[in-house]
């Protein structure tokens, strides 16, 4: 996607073809600032701080992660070191272990002097593949966004609610939730997105950067305003990514999702959630008992982040010092309250039928 017209993707390699780039979005949106990653320990350091942050990224990233550390040094206890390092620095989303998985059942079984090439094309791969993945799901999306748009008085906007970052910020290119969103303003059709907030890390700030950037008309909302405005016909539609979905179409994503999805049901407004396969876990059946839930420090919900006038970043306090505090990253939707699941295969139901039929492949590999 664009930025100031230019098109970027959100991890690249740098010109010498093994330095791995990304956007710093800590420093989002205030500022476009990319940072050099050039060992395995930096790209664990960027995934657990969250310079990059996303399912789809932190795959990506992790795959790159693994490609650097075969070029500091291609033994297998190396090899071994950084996926249990990289493994480890984020709980939930479960593309970090897909694309960890993927690079090491590979690169075990091939000779250390041919693991660092090997390593940065799988890493490659997984980056061009979510790109594309997710440019089907936007296709995809899209029939459900005409649909809707049908049945309006022409002219007349619709409306959608997005909860967190699942835009390209989130992915490597298009995003997930966001796809769709692209393609219907591509396509012409009047499109206006509610953005959550999404406190305490404030990913809608990265939501509202993007849709600006691509011209999508969008207005920043507190993360309790959603059903206030379900309620008084101010959302059509709410599209959602996911960190991790579960056998029977449960849906993991940012906190604060689980309550849009109840308001959304008690106002029988539609609420899909967009996902490309490598977020699908076969071997979790119900996502509220088994999917780990990140807790993160306390001081990201006491304190929040942000530029003074003057350009200085600031880290304020906005609780009483020393209150205990609370900082679950993820709750679990179950999938009764979704009406369906946009993927790069399709739409299906969220249910274990409907995962199933579009997904038979992976639904024998993984359970
Ligand atoms: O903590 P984050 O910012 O990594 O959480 C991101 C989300 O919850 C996204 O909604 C999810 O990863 C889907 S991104 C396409």
């Amino acid at each position: 996607m664009k930025i100031n017209g230019t098109h970027y993707r959100s991890v690249w390699l740098a010109e010498d073809g093994e330095t791995v780039e990304i956007f710093d979005q800590t420093k989002l949106p205030f500022e476009v600032q990319t940072i050099q990653l050039r060992t395995m320990q930096d790209a664990a350091t960027a995934i657990k701080e969250m310079w990059v942050r996303g399912a789809p990224l932190i795959g990506a990233v992790a795959a790159y992660g693994m490609a650097l550390a075969m070029h500091q040094e291609s033994s297998d206890d190396n090899l071994q070191q950084a996926y249990d390092i990289l493994i480890k620095t984020r709980p939930t989303a479960i593309n970090l272990k897909w694309a960890l998985d993927r690079s090491y059942r590979t690169l075990e079984n091939i000779e250390p002097s041919l693991r660092k090439i090997a390593a940065y094309r799988i890493a490659n791969e997984i980056a061009d593949e979510d790109v594309e993945l997710c440019r089907k799901i936007g296709e995809h999306g899209l029939k459900i966004i005409q649909c809707i748009a049908e049945t309006k008085p022409a002219d007349e906007t619709i409306n959608i609610l997005t909860h967190c970052n699942a835009g390209w910020l989130a992915t490597v290119d298009w995003g997930t939730a966001l796809a769709p969103i692209y393609m219907a303003h591509d396509a012409g059709i009047k499109v206006h997105v509610w953005v959550d907030e999404t406190r305490p890390r404030n990913q809608g700030g990265l939501t509202a950067f993007e849709l600006g950037s691509h011209g999508v008309p969008h207005t920043l909302i507190a993360d309790n305003a959603g059903g206030h405005l379900m309620q008084h016909g101010k959302v059509d539609l709410c599209i959602v990514g996911t960190d991790r979905t579960t056998a029977r179409g449960d849906v993991c994503n940012k906190i604060g999702t689980y309550l849009k999805a109840l308001a959304a049901k008690a106002n029988q407004i539609p609420f899909y959630v967009a996902l490309p396969s490598p977020t699908l876990d076969f071997t979790v059946w119900d996502g509220v008992k088994e999917i780990p839930i990140e807790q993160r420090s306390g001081e990201e919900q006491s304190h929040v982040y942000g530029i003074t006038p003057e350009g200085t970043y600031s880290w304020v306090n906005t609780a009483p010092q020393g209150t205990a505090c609370g900082n679950y990253a993820f709750d679990v939707t179950p999938a009764e309250f979704i009406t369906g699941l946009i993927t790069e295969r399709g739409v299906c139901d969220a249910s274990a039928e409907g995962l199933r039929m579009l997904f038979p492949d992976l639904c024998e590999q993984q359970a």
